[in-house]
């Protein structure tokens, strides 16, 4: 948790997204992070930037083409530092469904008839159906299921399921459901003691604080940038010595070309560009928060996760208290965020009236949310819940403040 006593100055990280003042968005409490994030100015500079001086084909020598090629690389050696992983170790795609979709489609390879994967019913289903779809090439498709006690998945479970015949895992760093944080590192000792490769979705978990992917230890890991801070596009790490080995899934003379070989199209330039901005930003709240100048990014990155989880915990505990403490309520996941083991993704269904409903009643007092089953229908599935009306979500993160949860808490009261 935060060191120094310092607390996140949420007055300056709101200052930093025009959202927070523009006259469409302003009055609204926003509560569907776990969707997609809003973006701060720097963002928006570095897109404008690209899109105003350096619109052209990047890497030539011409100056706007050389600006443009530099910038990319640039973002791209950033987000490298910002998570721990090595330049030619992450691509950025499109979205996290397409990089999986490629990425097992060059995994595919690796398996023989018989091999076994793992897969969860907690994930989204982009880290599920291109792992399914390896038992069209005659892999065995084992589901590691989460108790429904408690939403959580069991270590004890996985246990049972893995041994030698296992090949891939896939598994969610957080559940954009039931919101707990899984231990990814614990989950990657026991399955790298039979030589099997994680892949580990951080979606839900990465706009909490970006994830130390050697820490992990993870083989693959991916997120999605434009749900941390950033445009649509999607990040995957790879550790090197897997990455370079995949077949090429790009054009043939590129074979060898890690990672492009598993990025076809390749990125999408200036939206790459702007993902300094996001740098910039957490730099920014660095410094705004701190003043030692010689810490790398890393640190700084880890510093700020803290300050982060701390605000975060403060604003979602009186409504994951709230909804577990109304009997006509029923909260998915813990109900209460200790030392970072939940996101403040929260969801939640009545006995009485549909998601659908209430959804629409917190439009009525402002409070930006929707009912869905967010692509996890899965989950929800196991839970008994309708997967067309689906959960109300509630999905806060860093640049939400107390008002906003006074806002939800007296909306959902009056419905
Ligand atoms: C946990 C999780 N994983 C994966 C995805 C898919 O991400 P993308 O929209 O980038 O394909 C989402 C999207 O909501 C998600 O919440």
């Amino acid at each position: 948790m935060a060191q120094e006593n310092i607390k996140l100055d949420i007055d300056y990280v709101r200052s930093q997204f025009p959202a927070f003042k523009d006259p469409i968005s302003k009055d609204w409490s926003f509560f569907e992070n776990a969707g997609g994030s809003y973006v701060p100015k720097n963002v928006i500079d570095r897109l404008t930037e690209f899109m105003t001086s350096t619109k052209v084909q990047p890497y030539a020598e011409y100056p706007m083409s050389k600006i443009a090629g530099d910038n990319m690389d640039k973002a791209t050696e950033l987000f490298a530092k910002m998570i721990n992983a090595k330049n030619n170790e992450i691509l950025i795609g499109g979205s996290t469904s397409v990089n999986l979709y490629v990425l097992s489609n060059a995994l595919k390879d690796i398996l023989s008839p018989g091999d076994e994967v793992i897969v969860t019913n907690q994930d989204h289903e982009a880290n599920i159906s291109p792992w399914r779809r390896l038992g069209d090439y005659g892999a065995k498709i084992i589901e590691w299921k989460f108790n429904l006690n408690d939403h959580e998945l069991k270590i004890s479970e996985l246990e049972k399921l893995i041994n030698s015949k296992t090949k891939i895992l896939a598994v969610t760093h957080c559940s954009n459901i039931v919101g707990s944080v899984n231990n990814l590192k614990q989950i990657c000792d026991i399955a790298h003691q039979y030589n099997v490769i994680v892949i580990g979705d951080g979606v839900s978990y990465a706009p909490h604080g970006f994830p130390n992917v050697k820490d992990l230890d993870v083989d693959f890991y991916t997120f999605s940038l434009y749900k941390t801070y950033g445009p649509h596009l999607a990040l995957l790490y790879g550790k090197e010595e897997i990455l370079k080995n995949l077949p090429n899934q790009n054009h043939e003379f590129l074979q060898g070309q890690y990672p492009y070989t598993i990025n076809p199209g390749g990125p999408n330039h200036e939206e790459l560009a702007s993902l300094i901005g996001i740098y910039e930003y957490f730099d920014n709240l660095y410094f705004h928060h701190f003043n030692n100048t010689k810490i790398s990014i890393l640190e700084k990155i880890s510093k700020i996760n803290n300050l982060i989880s701390e605000h975060e915990q403060e604003i979602a505990n009186p409504i994951l208290n709230y909804l577990d403490s109304r009997k006509d309520l029923n909260l998915i996941g813990k109900n209460k965020i200790t030392d970072k083991n939940r996101a403040p993704t929260i969801s939640f269904y009545s006995n009485k009236k549909s998601s659908r409903e209430i959804s629409n009643n917190l439009h009525k007092y402002k409070i930006a949310t929707r009912n869905d089953n967010f692509y996890a229908w899965r989950c929800l599935n196991h839970l008994g819940i309708d997967t067309d009306d689906g959960v109300v979500r509630l999905s806060m993160t860093h640049y939400n403040n107390k008002q906003d949860t006074e806002n939800v808490l007296s909306a959902l009261e009056k419905i």
